[in-house]
């Protein structure tokens, strides 16, 4: 018989211990509800980290594609081309700036693939690139170069010219750039950085910037879109247009799939033999994120994540609860800032069958599903503003 304690043992001795993991072991999903090996169900206020965040645990219609699909073409070599990866780059592009997509299966890998594209369209001897403190880009080296410090620790040298400047200051952003700059990156809200929301003045000023200055703004989507911010994509909020976008996360329904999306003018920027990725766009996973796409479009998830979003952060208002300092974000992507450590609501969340987020040590971060049924959104708030009071 399985157990949590049964797996956790197996875990700790075949598993790289490189995730703080809790001793919980996840047997089976549906929806905005998760089971563990025990049979404890759970509350997924955070399903997958953010791949489940627009339709939750084995989606049936998610599921359905998968099956089909599975049946039908299972791998294709990208010298090849297959209509579930076409399907899945238009859903993509015409809800956004059209353009064109290059797909991968992580957030970390579609950053690299812009950093690529951003170098190349840059021109030579321009490599620099602009991030933001409390971003998150990915692990991979590229991406890890654009990422605070705390997380290069051990792993340095990273990419020469990766600049770090505070977000809102756009005067520093102005005096950083130089003729070796190529473009700046930013989450149009950071997500692992506490849910911090620009100023639409600022990433307005970062456009403008770019245009003067011929670099490429990147905006990094993988945890804003697809819908999760009640816009199709995180940059909508600002009223911008980036040149390149990047997406991961929800947009597989917990398929691995994530995509580089290039604007028409840099849509030809990489040209065969540039890059690459064996499995990336395999009819597999994109069958999954057609279905994820349309999903959003047939059950009007954006109008839903911004009326449950609002219901969330009317229900915390009203609870006048005193240790919570502010709620942030847009849409169903919310950050409930504490006035101290977050781990004991956690801690009282996960022991009444909530599963939530805490980041930057004080934020607790909740991105439910977008499918989430109001009974459930309910219930889930009831344990959460009662761990908070605790
Ligand atoms: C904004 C952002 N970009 C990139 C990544 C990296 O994604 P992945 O873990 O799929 O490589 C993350 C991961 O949390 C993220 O939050």
């Amino acid at each position: 018989m399985t157990s949590n304690a049964s797996l956790v043992e197996l875990t700790n001795q075949h598993l790289i211990a490189n995730y703080g993991r809790l001793p919980v072991a996840m047997v089976r999903g549906q929806g905005a509800r998760v089971w563990d090996a025990d049979g404890r169900e759970y509350i997924d206020f955070f399903p997958g980290f953010g791949a489940g965040g627009v339709s939750g645990h084995c989606h049936p219609a998610v599921t359905a594609a998968i099956k089909a699909q599975a049946d039908k073409l299972l791998c294709c070599g990208n010298l090849f081309t297959n209509q579930p990866q076409v399907e899945l780059a238009q859903a993509v592009t015409q809800h956004g700036f059209g353009g064109k997509v290059f797909f991968c299966h992580s957030g970390a890998e579609a950053n690299e693939a812009a950093l690529k594209l951003v170098r190349l369209a840059a021109g030579e001897g321009r490599y620099k690139i602009i991030s933001f403190n409390q971003c998150f880009h990915g692990r991979t080296m590229g991406a890890l170069s654009l990422t605070p410090e705390k997380f290069q620790k051990g792993f340095e040298p990273m990419l020469p010219g990766s600049v770090k400047l505070d977000m809102g200051e756009l005067a520093a952003v102005e005096k950083a750039i130089d003729a070796e700059t190529a473009g700046i990156f930013i989450e149009p809200i950071q997500g692992e950085g506490g849910v911090n929301v620009p100023q639409k003045a600022f990433m307005q000023g970062l456009r403008k910037l770019c245009d003067k200055h011929g670099l490429l703004l990147v905006c990094d989507e993988v945890w804003t879109a697809p819908a999760r911010t009640a816009k199709w994509y995180g940059y909508q909020l600002h009223d911008i247009q980036p040149d390149v976008m990047t997406l991961g996360k929800a947009l597989g329904g917990g398929a691995p799939v994530a995509a580089c999306v290039a604007a028409p003018k840099w849509a030809g920027v990489l040209s065969p033999g540039k890059h690459g990725c064996t499995l990336g766009g395999n009819p597999l996973c994109a069958a999954a994120g057609v279905a994820v796409c349309r999903l959003i479009e047939q059950e009007n998830l954006l109008a839903k994540a911004k009326a449950d979003g609002a219901k969330i952060v009317k229900a915390i208002a009203d609870a006048r609860i005193a240790k919570v300092k502010q709620v942030r974000g847009a849409g169903m992507m919310l950050g409930i800032e504490l006035d101290g450590p977050g781990k004991a609501v956690f801690d009282r969340c996960l022991q009444q069958g909530l599963l939530v987020n805490l980041t930057q040590d004080t934020v607790l971060r909740l991105a439910p599903p977008l499918i989430i049924e109001q009974s459930l959104l309910e219930k889930g708030l009831e344990i959460l503003i009662a761990a908070m009071r605790a």
